[in-house]
């Protein structure tokens, strides 16, 4: 029997549940392996991080549940970590204690499931110190390579255009301008995706920067035709030409910047130059909690079953993803080198473009 450490990281994604499931289960059932649950991301592997074995009877019931049931860490970088060192705050690396923590629980290897800042650790873990780890791709922004989709996608873009759906009526009744904010941090796919879904007919997202203008023209034209409110998807990482995005608060060596706050601003730009009136929505982490939809459990499981079936074989450093309809498993080198984004003259943004929506 091999002993495999699972470990989830960085921000949570609807389907993280259903693939400890399947791993745990999948495990079980071939009597192929026992499962090691690891809380908090890498933190459950460095000294104090804790573990516990998983079994089937820990995961019933958890195919539906949205969030993680062995928790996660944003701060977790071990290349990187703010530690307390004679009661000063000094950033340290601290990589070295994973490998330890790895050793002393007796693991054959690690399934590691995170986004980009999550893979990139494995990585550099596997890179520096051979450490066998096999990667699950999770993000509701959707924007990782080696796969054609990430679990977590499919979830918020169904939050996000039933909220476009529930915005367009109540926009319609009031003409106004309705202008919904959403997550993607640098990626603007669920922008995108949703925005063609939910009917809006502006769709500001960070790979295209905007000229409020060309904004403000497609709203007058809509008045115009007798279309007194417009719908606007704007993706927290969008910026106008020539300026940069809107932060929250700024990253450092520890913490990525958070994106938030542009919506508002576009909102009361449109408001001034074209008299109309808008509200704008936040969608925030509705988008991200909360259970997954069928397509995120199924792909979820398919994952984290060849997740298992990959470490089992040895392939280490590898990421399983989903290609086609095929699951299928890349170098997670390649799959972390550069972040996915959306091709600005790509056959999708054609499509919304060909239907009258402007990107500004
Ligand atoms: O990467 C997932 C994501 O939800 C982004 O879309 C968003 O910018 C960010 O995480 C929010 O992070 P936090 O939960 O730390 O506020």
């Amino acid at each position: 029997m091999k002993r495999f450490g699972i470990l989830t990281g960085g921000g949570d994604a609807p389907g993280l549940n259903a693939v400890l499931r399947a791993v745990v289960k999948t495990a079980a059932h071939e009597q192929a392996a026992e499962i090691i649950g690891i809380e908090d991301g890498y933190d459950g592997l460095v000294l104090n991080g804790k573990t516990r074995p998983l079994t089937p009877a820990d995961v019933h019931g958890l195919l539906g549940r949205g969030g993680t049931l062995l928790g996660t860490a944003n701060r977790g970088n071990p290349f990187a970590r703010r530690v307390s060192r004679d009661g000063a705050d000094v950033i340290e690396d601290i990589s070295a204690e994973v490998v330890t923590g790895f050793e002393r629980l007796g693991l054959d290897g690690l399934i590691a499931v995170g986004g980009d800042g999550s893979l990139r650790i494995a990585t550099e873990l596997g890179k520096r110190f051979g450490l066998p780890i096999v990667g699950v791709p999770k993000t509701i922004d959707n924007d990782l390579e080696g796969t054609d989709v990430t679990f977590g996608f499919d979830t918020a873009l169904g939050i996000a255009t039933e909220a476009f759906d529930r915005l367009q009526t109540t926009g319609e009744s009031h003409h106004r301008v309705m202008l919904l904010e959403l997550m993607g941090r640098d990626a603007g796919f669920i922008a995108l995706h949703a925005g063609v879904a939910g009917d809006a007919d502006v769709i500001l997202i960070p790979e295209i920067p905007f000229d409020l203008e060309a904004v403000c023209a497609k709203i007058r034209e809509r008045e115009a035709n007798g279309r007194r409110f417009s719908l606007v998807a704007v993706s927290e990482g969008a910026r106008p030409l020539g300026g940069r995005p809107t932060f929250r608060a700024l990253g450092d060596e520890i913490a990525v910047a958070r994106l938030g706050g542009v919506a508002a601003q576009v909102g009361e730009a449109i408001e001034r130059l074209t008299g109309k009136e808008t509200r704008t929505t936040v969608l925030g982490h509705v988008q991200r909690g909360g259970a997954p939809s069928p397509f995120d459990r199924w792909l979820a499981t398919r994952l984290g079953a060849a997740a298992l079936r990959l470490a089992l074989a040895g392939g280490w450093g590898r990421m399983v993803g989903l290609r086609g309809q095929t699951i299928v498993d890349t170098s997670l080198a390649e799959a972390t080198a550069t972040p996915k984004r959306v091709d600005p003259n790509g056959e999708p943004v054609r499509t919304a473009r060909g239907l009258g929506i402007v990107f500004g």
